[in-house]
Order: structure tokens, then C-alpha cells, then sequence
């Protein structure tokens, strides 16, 4: 049975305004994506976060969220809805955030219409609202691999016969479009399979490209180009920490081939929407390999971050 359901909110963050009343007043109203602070707003990011989804062209629209990172910044968290005959939605917005991406998602369109879901991988931001939306889709079938079903199913019933496998190299024509999956050059979990829609010339690049920021944003072109290089490598890092002993030129062959699919425009899942400068991206990333190990905060940080909120 669902963990979560349309009329479960026990469990859930409320990042939009959860006083909303309806008529009545006796319960709370399913809340709104008018409630969502747009995507660039300076609102504080104090938790998982959803914001107002935006269209990018191409019958694509982004639902973005923004995970804070105490100390670091900002780490967007975006899900996106392709829109066609058989819409498709890439990812089921982050863990904590769930009230707010289930209103984002519907101001785009009926979860019901759904026929697709790419699940990119199985990891907590990836997957926060994945029951609510086969529970609010069900003529939607789940494309993911056999190992994130392996992973999948020590936390929910997966609906076996809602399947449709996929492991890099693959090519399948949904939703009117031409899809190629691949392996990302960065990832944190094995299943990771990406994809590039050829009729859009777009790369769904599920965590590759990522980058920590200072603020949320709508584009990567906005960042500031040293801001994006400190915050794509330091995100590199942190989440694919193998890339900092990969060997640079076999790294090298590996981003060549994805420079060559001539992909216009990058949607990962941990960047701004980037439009126009794929080869700066893959540039950055290619730098990573080499770059020092990312350490986290120690036991002396902890106490030091706990003593200044207790003072
Ligand atoms: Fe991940
Ligand atoms: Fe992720």
C-alpha cells in the first residue's frame, strides 16, 4: 500500500501555505502552485523546497526544488514534465518537498494524463513523490532498470507488470519522441541512466552537470561563470567522489562522446536549466578528474555548528 497517498500529508514537509482552508474550513485545501515562491525568488531555502514549475521550450516544463546545504549554499532538485502524446515525467521530486512538487505538478497537467515516468535513479531526491504518482497515474508505466527495481523494492511494492526496462545504448520512441538512454559521466548510484531526446535536442542528465549555488535560480547562464565552475566541481565531488581518481584522458573519451550527440540543451536534475553551453559544461567537468577529494564536516564541526544554535 502506498506510503503516501493524495489525502496522506502526516509525513510531509509543508513548503506551501498549509493554512489554506477550503470552503468549509474544515479541512485543509489542496494547495496551489500560486503558493510557490518562483524559482528565482530570495526566499530562504530552510528545507526541501518546491517552486513555481516554468517552461523552457520544446513542450518541456521544469518543477524545480532547491535542497539547502548548510554552510555551502543551495542544490536544486528538478523533476520535469515532456509534454506530447504521452506526456513524460522525468524524476518524482525530492523527498521533503513533496506537498509542493504534487502542486506543482498539477498546475501542469492531471497527474492521470501521465503515460510515462523515467526514473533516473532511486535516490531520495529522485524518488519523493515516485507512489504518490503511480498511485495518481496508473495508466503510467515506469521506465527505470532491473537494478533500481532491485533497490526500489526494499522500499515500496513495485508494480512489476508497470515496467519498462532500459540500460544504456537503448533507444525507444515514446511520447512522439526518439529517446536515447545513456550512462551520464557522473553519477552517484550504479542504476543511473540518463537520457538524450534527440526531437529536442536535450540531455536529461540526471545528476551529472550538477552544481552547488549561492541562490536559486532559472538558468545556468545566469550563474556567474566562476560561480558555476567552483559549483560544478565541487559538486562533482561530492556526489561522483570516484572522479577525483579517474584517470583525466580516459574521463576525456568518455565526455567526447556525449559532446558528440550535439545536445542544445542540459536538464540535470542539480543545475539550472542549460541552454546554449553544453561545451563549457563538459568542459568543466572534464577539469574534475584530478581535482582534490571533497571531506565532509567532522565531529568538531557538528559541535561547533550545535553550541551557535544552542547559544
Ligand atoms: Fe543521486
Ligand atoms: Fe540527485
Amino acid at each position: 500500500m502506498s506510503k503516501h497517498t493524495s489525502n496522506d500529508t502526516s509525513n510531509d514537509t509543508v513548503n506551501v501555505t498549509a493554512t489554506v482552508a477550503d470552503a468549509a474550513g474544515d479541512r485543509p485545501a489542496d494547495p496551489s502552485a500560486d503558493d510557490l515562491a518562483t524559482v528565482d525568488s530570495p526566499a530562504a531555502v530552510d528545507g526541501p523546497t518546491a517552486r513555481r514549475p516554468y517552461a523552457v521550450g520544446d513542450g518541456i516544463t521544469v518543477v524545480p526544488a532547491y535542497l539547502p546545504v548548510p554552510g555551502m549554499g543551495v542544490l536544486p532538485a528538478n523533476s520535469f514534465v515532456v509534454d506530447g502524446p504521452e506526456p513524460l515525467l522525468v524524476d518524482t521530486g525530492p523527498g521533503g518537498a513533496e506537498e509542493g512538487f504534487r502542486a506543482a505538478l498539477r498546475s501542469i497537467l492531471d497527474p492521470a494524463d501521465l503515460r510515462w515516468i523515467w526514473l533516473t535513479h532511486t535516490d531520495p531526491d529522485h524518488v519523493g513523490s515516485l507512489q504518490w504518482v503511480l498511485d495518481q497515474a496508473p495508466a503510467a508505466r515506469l521506465i527505470t532498470t532491473y537494478l533500481a527495481v532491485g533497490k526500489l523494492g526494499m522500499q515500496m511494492a513495485v508494480p512489476m507488470d508497470r515496467l519498462y526496462w532500459v540500460n544504456p545504448g537503448t533507444t525507444i520512441e515514446v511520447n512522439g519522441r526518439t529517446l536515447r538512454a545513456v550512462r551520464p559521466p557522473s553519477f552517484d548510484a550504479p542504476e543511473t541512466t540518463a537520457f538524450y531526446d534527440h526531437s529536442a535536442g536535450t540531455l536529461f542528465s540526471a545528476d551529472s552537470f550538477g552544481a552547488l549555488l549561492q541562490r536559486p535560480v532559472a538558468e545556468a547562464a545566469d550563474v556567474h561563470p566562476d560561480d558555476l565552475r567552483d559549483g560544478l566541481t565541487l559538486w562533482s565531488t561530492i556526489d561522483s567522489p570516484w572522479l577525483t581518481h579517474t584517470d583525466r584522458a580516459s574521463f576525456g573519451r568518455t565526455v567526447d562522446e556525449l559532446r558528440g550527440l550535439g545536445a542544445r540543451r542540459v536538464l540535470s536534475a542539480h543545475l539550472p536549466p542549460a541552454e546554449g553551453i553544453t561545451d563549457r559544461l563538459v568542459d568543466l567537468l572534464s577539469t574534475v578528474p584530478g581535482s582534490t577529494p571533497w571531506v565532509g564536516p567532522d565531529q568538531a564541526a557538528l559541535e561547533q555548528l550545535l553550541s551557535a544554535v544552542t547559544a
